[in-house]
């Protein structure tokens, strides 16, 4: 048997509720700030317009089908915009909606200069962008340019014959052969999709690399004509059209090396072996992205957020984002959604405990301090499972709790703030009983399947395998968004449905029962979003301290910056907790049950008590 039986399923600090609680009837917060004392602060020095902004991640496939196909499109989010306003939004990333064969949802792109017909035209993207700049609102776009799709022309010429002048725009190399004369991939490398990383072109006779999908193949950046067209087709097109700025795709994953080397055994079971020591932060990444700047970026003032998977040293993540240097705005580090993952097989969860989860936001909140360099703070994304799932309680009693409790954390926590469409209603992960046939991820489907195979099918596998893709799975984030509580959660007109299935709770979450209700969690998030900007110099760029970092129930952590004190505290566990104030002096401006207020009044000295999954937050005009 290949994998250690399933795993205590629940986090090993929660357990059953001592006692039952109301779900609260309204929230807390404070009187506005104008009746705070006030000292002098500091102040604030001019920084980048992006710093300070909330963006919103949208997918296009899942966030609103205006015309009736059962899959989402431009002319959709369009219709949406004003909601997002009022959220109190100020930058829109949309997710690949270029022209692409759909093999991994548009991160195969067959033209970078052309929209995927189903979502629109190039004219809506342009109105899109108008749509957003009336409202002062910044677009980004996703910047997918480690591959393209094999259906690209780029790659059409490239594997036509070995002398076309775009062979070398692609990484090919020769076989390797084995002892008997059996012919071999040039190294052991394992895809993300499962599988090897080389695909064999009968025609040419050599291997091309694909560090994804087979039909994802990786442009080659050795060579300076692709970067040159790179930076027009990909970059300038869109630049000119008014975008604002990039999430740039698997970003340090361009400059694979010169050495093509076996990547150490450490999944004996399987030939193809993890091997990101070897393609990922190569030697000229740092010269790659100066001159992606120095030629483009800075002619337009964009902001870029690059996807820095496999660097969890601090050092190396500082030298992509010191803004000296100019090379990346600002990063997404893995560490926090890598929570749970397994280590050689990425779906072989992981029961974790808090204190990894605590060490993991403060090591990413404090690592820019005395630096030039910015963060960013994030739990979902369109490769995740729901942040209320994972990280909190997604049970009925506590969803909303949790959902509130997580905002309060993410909207006290330093960088710049990452919304993904459904985090603000909090929609969770898919029920446990869907089979693997709901699933559409090219990832998780193809991951099930070769497990299938390698076992045999053995069902305690099998299932180990389900209940790890229903924790972490990318499908989670990838369902329908969840409008209203007509047919198919008003994502669609179309009678058949939506292209994926709608979550099974979409009556009662969803954004019409939320929107006017003032104690609903959109309602929260928005007033949360609000305070943040409000005190921007402690809550966005204040400096982070943590508490009982090694106790594992509770999170709590301070921000001191502009002259103001922050104290944030919260309870993972569905149970009472004991915590203790670190200062003295802060005033409640927060909580997530509505009769918190009653609770401080009555407390002791620095001891607190907190319900399930409560969380307050604490401020202070004036610095400690
Ligand atoms: C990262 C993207 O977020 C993911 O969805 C995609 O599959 C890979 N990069 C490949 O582009």
């Amino acid at each position: 048997m290949l994998y250690v039986p399933f795993p205590l399923l629940q986090r090993a600090s929660s357990s059953t509720p001592i006692f039952h609680i109301d779900l609260p009837r309204t929230l807390y917060f404070s009187p506005p700030t104008a009746t705070m004392p006030t000292t002098p602060t500091t102040p604030t020095p001019i920084t980048p317009w992006w710093k300070d902004a909330v963006v919103y991640q949208i997918y296009p496939a899942s966030f609103k089908d205006s015309n009736g196909d059962g899959l989402g499109d431009i002319p959709g989010i369009i219709s949406k915009i004003d909601y997002l306003k009022d959220l109190g939004i100020d930058i829109v990333w949309i997710s690949p909606m270029f022209d692409s064969p759909q093999v991994d949802m548009g991160y195969d792109i067959s033209d970078y200069e052309a929209v995927y017909p189903p979502y629109g035209t190039v004219e809506d993207m342009e109105t899109l962008i108008r749509a957003c700049h009336e409202r002062d609102m910044k677009v980004i776009l996703d910047l997918v340019i480690n591959h393209t799709s094999d259906q690209h022309r780029w790659f059409q010429e490239s594997r036509s014959s070995r002398d076309n002048p775009k062979r070398d725009w692609y990484i090919w190399k020769p076989p390797r052969y084995a002892e008997d004369g059996t012919r071999m991939p040039p190294t052991n490398w394992r895809s993300y999709f499962s599988g090897g990383t080389w695909e064999w072109d009968e025609p040419t006779g050599e291997y091309y690399l694909h560090l994804f999908a087979k039909e994802q193949p990786d442009l080659n950046w050795e060579n300076e004509d692709t970067r040159n067209a790179i930076y027009d087709s990909a970059m300038r097109f869109w630049l000119d059209k008014g975008v604002d700025g990039f999430r740039v795709d698997t970003v340090n994953m361009y400059s694979k090396g010169v050495e093509f080397l076996d990547a150490p055994i450490i999944d004996p079971e399987f030939y193809e072996q993890p091997a990101w020591l070897y393609y990922a932060n190569g030697p000229r990444m740092h010269e790659f992205l100066r001159e992606m700047n120095d030629k483009v970026l800075k002619h337009y003032d964009a902001v870029t957020v690059g996807e820095l998977p496999h660097t969890p040293d601090p050092k190396k993540v500082l030298d992509y984002v010191g803004a000296s240097d100019k090379q990346l705005s600002m990063v997404f580090q893995f560490d926090i959604v890598d929570i749970g993952q397994g280590v050689a097989r990425k779906y072989q969860f992981q029961p974790w405990k808090l204190p990894l989860f605590k060490g993991i936001v403060a090591k990413w909140q404090q690592f820019i301090e005395g630096t030039d360099g910015w963060t960013t703070a994030f739990c979902e994304n369109h490769d995740q499972g729901r942040s209320i799932s994972r990280f909190a309680s997604d049970a009925p009693e506590y969803r909303v709790l949790s959902a509130k409790m997580l905002a309060i954390m993410m909207t006290a926590l330093t960088g710049t703030l990452f919304i993904y469409q459904g985090q603000e209603i909090g929609m969770i992960n898919v029920p446990r009983t869907w089979p693997i046939s709901e699933f559409r991820d090219i990832e998780s489907v193809n991951f099930y399947h070769s497990i299938a195979a390698q076992t045999n099918n053995d069902a305690a596998t099998l299932d180990y395998v389900m209940r790890s893709l229903q924790i972490l799975g990318r499908d989670n984030a990838r369902l329908p968004m969840q409008w209203d509580a007509s047919a198919h959660a008003g994502f669609t007109d179309r009678e058949a449905g939506a292209w994926m299935r709608v979550h099974d709770r979409y009556g009662e979450i969803n954004v019409a029962r939320q929107v006017g209700d003032p104690e609903s969690t959109w309602s929260f998030w928005r007033e949360m979003i609000r305070l943040r900007r409000e005190h921007g110099e402690v809550l966005v760029h204040g400096a982070f301290e943590g508490f009982e970092m090694e106790n594992e129930e509770t999170f709590v952590f301070a921000k001191r910056g502009g002259g103001k004190t922050v104290v944030v505290m919260l309870n993972f566990t569905g149970e009472e907790q004991r915590v203790e104030m670190p200062y003295e002096g802060l005033e409640l401006r927060v909580g997530n049950y509505g009769d918190v207020e009653g609770a401080e009044k009555s407390a002791v000295g620095r001891a607190r008590v907190l319900r399930p999954w409560e969380g307050r937050l604490y401020m202070m005009m004036g610095g400690h």
